[in-house]
C-alpha cells in the first residue's frame, strides 16, 4: 500500500514558501483584516472582487478576456464594474431586492459574469444553471428556489416552462430581437439606460450570496447555499493553491454552473486583481491549446477527465503549441490518475496540482502546493486552517492507512450555510458533532497526504459531474416502455464513470438496441446530455428490498463482479 513516487518541487517564487510553518501558524482572522469591511462588518463580495481594484488604481487592467469561434472581447475591470452595476439597476428597476433569487441560465458569454455580478452587488442571491440542462432540470432548481427573475437567451427560454412557475415574474433576455411583452426585458436596451454608478447594497457576512444545486444519492437536486463571507476563503486559495500573481494570466476551464466555475472561475482570479480567461463553446484539444498559447495563460485550472482527453489526443498535438507560459497547473473533481501526473510531467513539463473539495465546501480545503513534494494518486495536505480527518462512523480519528470518512473540522469560512428548505438534509453533514462528514472515503498516510478511495454512498462521478442515481432513475421510468430503474456508475478509463441503467420493460415492450438508444434520448433531451446513461441493459426483474427500494448495492457488485455482500433485506 505504501507509495515511494515523489515529484519533486519545480519552481521558485510561490506565494507559499512553507507550508508546514504557515499550517502551524495560519488564522483566518489575519487573512480577515486585510478587507476594510472586517471593521464595519459590512460586505459585499461582488464589490471586492471588481469595484475594490477600480477604488486601488487598477480600473485599466484587463479582468476578463472571452474567447468563443465567433467572439472575442476583453474587459477592464472598470468596464466590468460598470457593466455590473448597469444590471445591478436593471433589477433594482424592476423591484429586485436583498435575499430575491435570480438565476442565470446562459452560455458561457459575458453577460453571464455581468448578470452574476449585478446579482450580488445588490444583495440578491445568484444561482447559476449549466445551459445543457433541459427542461425538467430546469424546472426543478427554479420550482425549489422560487427565484424571481431569470437572465437567459430566446433559445435557451424555450426549456423553461415559465408558465409553471409561479414566482417567476421577470425574464431578462440576452440577444432579444424586437418589442417584448410585460415581464419581458431586453438585457441590451436596459443596461444601456442604466447609471454605470451604483453603490452596492451592503450586507452582512452570513448574509447568503449563491445557491448551486447539486446531486445526492436520495431526492431531487438540493440548493447548496453559499455567504458573502466564502470570499476570505476564495482569496486565500487563491494565493496559495492557485498562486495567484499580479501578472497571472489565469484559465479555469468550468462552466459557472458548477461550483469550480464560481468560486475559481470568478471569485478567487478576481478578489485577487488576476486576469481571468473565459472559454466560450465546447470542448477540443486543439482549441484547448490554442488557448493556452494565444492568451500565453500562467495558470491552468481544469479536471481530471480533461487531462485524459488531451492525455488521448497524444503528445504530438502539444508539440504544434508554444504553451510556455504555463506555471501552474491544477485539477478537481475526480481521482486525478497517477498515470495523469506522469505524462503531465513528461509532456508538458509541469506537474498537475490536485485538490479536493464539494459544492458544499465552497472552496478548496485539500491539496497540492507548489512548494511540496507531490505523491501522485494523492489529494494532497489540508489547506491552513482546515483540520482534516479520517473519522469511523462513531467519530473517532482513525490512524494512518486506515480507511474511513472524510470529515473536516467546522467550521471554515466558505462552508456552505444551509440547503434551501431542506434543513433535514444540512443536518445529515453535520451527524457527527464538530465534524462536516463529506460522504467520501479516503486514508491518510504516515505524512499527513490523504489518498481519495470511493464515494460511501451511490452518488456518480462522471466526467467530473455529479449525477444523483435517483434523478435519472426517476427520469427514466417517466418513458412509456420503462417499468423499473435502477442506475449506478461505472469505472470508465476515459470519464472516471459512466452512467449504466438497469431496466426493467412494461408488459408489450421487447429489449432491442433502438428502444435503448430512444431512452438514452429521453433523458438526453428531458433532464440533461451528461445525465443520459451510456449503457443501458434489460432485465427481467430489479434486486429489490422488501419495502421495494431498488438495490443498486447489487446492481453494482453484479457489474463489476464482485460479492453481492448481505442480501437479507432483498425480496424473493
Ligand atoms: C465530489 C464533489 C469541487 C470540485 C468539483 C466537484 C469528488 C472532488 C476530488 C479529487 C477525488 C474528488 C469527491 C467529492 N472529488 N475532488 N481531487 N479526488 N475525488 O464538486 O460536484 O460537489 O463533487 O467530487 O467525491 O465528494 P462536486
Amino acid at each position: 500500500m505504501k507509495n515511494t513516487e515523489r515529484i519533486p518541487v519545480q519552481t521558485n517564487g510561490n506565494n507559499l514558501q512553507n507550508y508546514e510553518e504557515t499550517y502551524a501558524s495560519f488564522d483566518w482572522k489575519q487573512v480577515e483584516q486585510e478587507f476594510s469591511w472586517y471593521k464595519t462588518g459590512k460586505v459585499n463580495a461582488a464589490y471586492e472582487a471588481i469595484d475594490r481594484h477600480v477604488e486601488q488604481g487598477k480600473g485599466e487592467k484587463t479582468a476578463l478576456i472571452y474567447s468563443a469561434p465567433d467572439r472575442e472581447e476583453t474587459y477592464t475591470f472598470r468596464q466590468l464594474k460598470e457593466k455590473s452595476n448597469q444590471f445591478a439597476h436593471l433589477l433594482k428597476r424592476i423591484g429586485i431586492h436583498k435575499g430575491d433569487r435570480v438565476f442565470i441560465f446562459m452560455p458561457r458569454t459575458p453577460d453571464l459574469y455581468v448578470s452574476f455580478l449585478g446579482t450580488i452587488k445588490i444583495g440578491a442571491i445568484v444561482g447559476p444553471l449549466f445551459e445543457a440542462f433541459m427542461e425538467a432540470a430546469v424546472r426543478d432548481r427554479l420550482e425549489n428556489s422560487e427565484a424571481v427573475a431569470l437572465v437567459t437567451t430566446p433559445t435557451l427560454l424555450e426549456r423553461v416552462p415559465v408558465d409553471d412557475l409561479p414566482h417567476l415574474k421577470h425574464i431578462i433576455l440576452v440577444g432579444a430581437k424586437g418589442e417584448l411583452t410585460d415581464g419581458y426585458y431586453s438585457f441590451e436596451k436596459e443596461l444601456a439606460k442604466s447609471p454605470t454608478e451604483l453603490e452596492p447594497v451592503w450586507v452582512d457576512r452570513e448574509d447568503p450570496m449563491l445557491i448551486h444545486y447539486t446531486s445526492g444519492s436520495t431526492g431531487k437536486p438540493k440548493g447548496v447555499v453559499h455567504a458573502h463571507n466564502a470570499m476570505i476563503q476564495h482569496y486565500q486559495t487563491g494565493k496559495w493553491v492557485l498562486d495567484l500573481q499580479e501578472g497571472d494570466i489565469y484559465w479555469c476551464t468550468v462552466d459557472p454552473g458548477w461550483v469550480t466555475g464560481t468560486s475559481y472561475g470568478i471569485f478567487a482570479p478576481w478578489l485577487n486583481g488576476v486576469t481571468n480567461v473565459v472559454r466560450g463553446g465546447r470542448f477540443s484539444p486543439d482549441d484547448w491549446y490554442q488557448t493556452l498559447e494565444k492568451y500565453k495563460v500562467t495558470v491552468w485550472y481544469s479536471a481530471p477527465t480533461a487531462f485524459r482527453m488531451l492525455m488521448a489526443a497524444g503528445e504530438d498535438l502539444v508539440k504544434k503549441y508554444d504553451i510556455s507560459s504555463v506555471r501552474h497547473v491544477l485539477s478537481v473533481g475526480e481521482p486525478l490518475n497517477p498515470e495523469v501526473v506522469r505524462w503531465g510531467l513528461q509532456v508538458y513539463g509541469k506537474r498537475i496540482h490536485d485538490n479536493w473539495w464539494m459544492t458544499e465546501t465552497g472552496g478548496i480545503l485539500i491539496s497540492n502546493y507548489p512548494q511540496m513534494e507531490i505523491k501522485p494518486g494523492s489529494m494532497g495536505k489540508p489547506f491552513p486552517g482546515i483540520y482534516a480527518a479520517i473519522l469511523d462512523d462513531q467519530g473517532n480519528e482513525l490512524p494512518p492507512y486506515e480507511m474511513g470518512n472524510l470529515a473536516i473540522k467546522t467550521p471554515w469560512p466558505s462552508i456552505m450555510r444551509k440547503i434551501w428548505k431542506n434543513p433535514e438534509k444540512y443536518q445529515e453533514y453535520f451527524r457527527i458533532p464538530g465534524w462536516y462528514v463529506s460522504g467520501d472515503s479516503a486514508y491518510k498516510d504516515e505524512d499527513g497526504y490523504f489518498w481519495f478511495q470511493g464515494r460511501l454512498d451511490d452518488v456518480i462521478n462522471t466526467s467530473g459531474e455529479r449525477v444523483g442515481p435517483f434523478e435519472v432513475e426517476s427520469k427514466l421510468v417517466e418513458h412509456p416502455a420503462v417499468a423499473e430503474a435502477g442506475v449506478i456508475g461505472k469505472p470508465d478509463p476515459l470519464r472516471g464513470e459512466i452512467i449504466k441503467a438497469f431496466i426493467s420493460l412494461r408488459a408489450g415492450y421487447k429489449p432491442s438496441e433502438e428502444l435503448k438508444e430512444e431512452i438514452r434520448q429521453f433523458v438526453k433531451t428531458r433532464l440533461a446530455a451528461h445525465a443520459a446513461p451510456r449503457e443501458i441493459e434489460f432485465k427481467d426483474k430489479l434486486p429489490k428490498t422488501r419495502s421495494g427500494k431498488i438495490m443498486r448495492r447489487v446492481l453494482k457488485a453484479w457489474e463489476l463482479d464482485l460479492p453481492v455482500g448481505d442480501l437479507s433485506t432483498m425480496e424473493d
